[in-house]
Order: C-alpha cells, then structure tokens, then sequence
C-alpha cells in the first residue's frame, strides 16, 4: 500500500489538486490490492505522508465514503466495503443527448462571466472560496424549441481563455476536450423534482410554475472537477432516459 511506509511523490501545483492525487492513490490500493475490511491508512498517517493537512487526509476518506468504497468505524479508522451493486449511468453532453433522440441541439448564450467561487462552487470544484471560475449560461433548445437552463462552472485556472471561446459546434465538452485536453472520464448527477420560476418561465416559454426537472452534475476530467453544473429542463418536454449496466467487481 503506497501510502503506507513508502514516501509519497505527489505533483504539487497542478492541475490536479493533491486531494486528488491522495484519493487515486487510495483508490487504485483498494481496486487492485486491498481486500474487503483491510484498514485504509489513518488521517494522521495520510497527512504525514503526503505532507498535507487532517483536513485534507480527511476529504480524500469522505469521498472515499460517500462513494460506498469504504466504512468507517467510530474510534477505529476506515476499511475496505464491500464491493456494491453498482448502476453506471453514461452522462451525456445535451448535444449527444438530443442528437440520439434524432432531434437538433442547440444553444442561446446568456451569459458568460469571470467570477469568484462562492463557497459552495469552491466546494465542488474543489478550489479555495474567491478563486476565479468561469460561468456559462446557456438557454439549451431542440429543434428549435427551448427545453434547458443550463449553469455551468469551470475553474479559470483550467480554462484560460474560456471568455474568448467561440465555443464552435455549440458543444461545451467539445470545447473543453479539443482546446484544454480535458475529457470527461467520470461524473456524478443528481435530479431532483422543481418548478418554473419567473425568469426560467419567461426563457423556456413555460407558465410560472410548470413542472421542472432541476439536474446537478459535478463531471472531472484527469481526476479533478472540471465542470459543476445546474441545469433546469422543462419537465413537459424532456424525459430522463437512463442507460445502465451492472457491475459487481467494479467499486
Ligand atoms: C449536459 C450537462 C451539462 C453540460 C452539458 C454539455 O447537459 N447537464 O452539465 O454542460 O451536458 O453539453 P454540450 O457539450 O452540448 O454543451
């Protein structure tokens, strides 16, 4: 197990926080070495190691966690769980999304800023409060009909230059793959029910209050955050369809 005993090299001031550096490390132990309630290395062990703070030793076992690869017991650490039952659902770009339902995508902006991350973006970008992010807003159509809200964040630091993009194709990922070498190799969604507020309704031509599909998605490339966006779709022309398979051995 490379986090214990061995000296850690981690890249420090790239593009990949060391947070997330820590977290491959452990996460390759527990896929490929670990069984299944082997004790993961201590905060204090992993902070030592990697030179980094509890707080930090801390996240990379919380995510660790909050993914089902492991467990923690009060007073004891954390150890390796059970490999779970798991449905990959393959996040799509609303480009590719709208195309495989053989409709045309495309896109109004509606805003596209520099800004500071509040703390919550930071949190889920994986930044410091007040580093700078890009903030794209777009109204997203199908076949010319407006059917999305989307809010998208991206770390400056990943993307310089986003201000100037022309973003050609309308296809944000495009963009991110093609002029930033970021390809999107994991992400996680949540849904949730809503409703149309006023400035939504006007854009998606909808009465205040119509049922809404309200989506959150925190996508990474290379191990990091590169996009954590909120988007709102119109809950009487978009159907959420999922495909999936199951995979015991992956955790
Ligand atoms: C989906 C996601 C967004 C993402 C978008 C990219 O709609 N919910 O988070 O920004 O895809 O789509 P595109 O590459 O077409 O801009």
């Amino acid at each position: 197990m490379p986090a214990r005993g061995v000296e850690a090299s981690l890249q420090r001031g790239g593009p990949v926080p060391v947070y997330s550096q820590i977290y491959d490390v452990l996460r390759a132990s527990i896929d490929r070495e670990l069984p299944v309630d082997a004790p993961l290395p201590s905060e204090r062990e992993l902070a030592q190691q990697y030179g980094v703070a509890r707080m930090t030793a801390r996240k990379t076992i919380d995510r660790l966690v909050g993914e089902g690869r492991a467990y923690r017991v009060p007073g004891r650490g954390a150890f390796v769980a059970r490999p779970r039952l798991i449905m990959r659902v393959a996040l799509k770009s609303f480009t590719e999304d709208i195309r495989s339902r053989g409709m045309r995508p495309d896109s109004r902006e509606l805003s596209r800023l520099l800004v500071p991350a509040d703390d919550e973006i930071a949190a889920k970008l994986e930044l410091s409060p007040g580093e700078p992010v890009h903030l794209l807003e777009r109204l997203r159509l199908a076949d010319n009909a407006p059917i999305a809200i989307e809010r998208s964040h991206l770390p400056a630091a990943r993307t310089p230059g986003f201000l100037d993009d022309d973003l050609v194709g309308g296809s944000l990922y495009a963009v991110l793959e093609q002029r930033y070498g970021c390809v999107i190799d994991e992400g996680e969604q949540s849904i949730s029910a809503s409703s149309v507020g006023a400035r939504a309704a006007k854009l998606l031509g909808v009465p205040k209050g119509s049922a809404a599909l309200c989506f959150e998605r925190l996508s990474r490339a290379g191990g990091a955050p590169i996009e954590y966006a909120t988007s709102v779709y119109r809950g009487d022309r978009y159907q959420l369809r999922v495909t999936f398979d199951t995979d015991r051995a992956g955790r």
